[in-house]
């Protein structure tokens, strides 16, 4: 089987840093693909924008409610990545009370682009932004791929279920069964 890993690539994120005076005190904060990957089991799931319906209605808020059933099954951390920049992530994990799921900004969609799932939105005027997907990943291999069908650019459709967090979970604790047997 080949050996599917996620790329090295450099997030810009926007971090709060409280030795800063006035009343935005975030600075910049370069991640790298190994900060948020290396030594960790973590469920990485995209998808085509923040504050998108479905996103923030379903696949976000499940994911985070469901983060205990994920560490039980094995799993270390929960990444929600999107072609945004970290502004734009930043006020989505506000808006939605995140403590969970954490937001990885691929604002130039460098990340998105190197797995091969940057699709053309322009129908919906995004540019380019992600195919939904999801993925476990382990110290940066992926382990378990989960993509909706259709994956084309301008696609009329948002199809989503492949890649929702119960479908992962179910995955998940399926292989926990099987070992334990
Ligand atoms: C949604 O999450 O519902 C959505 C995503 C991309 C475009 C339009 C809607």
């Amino acid at each position: 089987m080949t050996v599917r890993k996620v790329p090295d690539v450099t997030f810009r994120t926007r971090v709060r840093d409280e030795t800063i005076e006035g009343s935005n005190p975030f600075r910049w904060e370069d991640k790298t693909s190994a900060d948020y990957f290396a030594g960790k089991r973590v469920v990485l799931f995209s998808l085509p924008g923040a504050f998108t319906p479905t996103c923030s209605t379903y696949q976000l808020p499940d994911f985070e409610k469901l983060y205990d059933e994920f560490k039980a099954a094995g799993i270390d951390a929960i990444y929600c990545i999107s072609v945004n920049d970290a502004f734009v992530m930043n006020a989505w994990g506000k808006a939605q009370g995140l403590k969970n799921v954490e937001l990885i900004p691929d604002g130039s969609g460098e990340f998105t682009r190197k797995m091969g799932m940057l699709v053309a939105k322009d129908n919906l005027g995004f540019g380019m932004r992600s195919w939904r997907y999801g993925a476990v990943v382990n110290d940066g291999v992926v382990e378990k791929w989960f993509e909706e069908e259709g994956f084309s650019d301008n696609c009329d459709s948002d199809p989503y279920g492949v890649s929702s967090p119960q479908t992962i979970l179910e995955a998940l604790k399926k292989d926990k069964v099987a070992e334990a047997a």
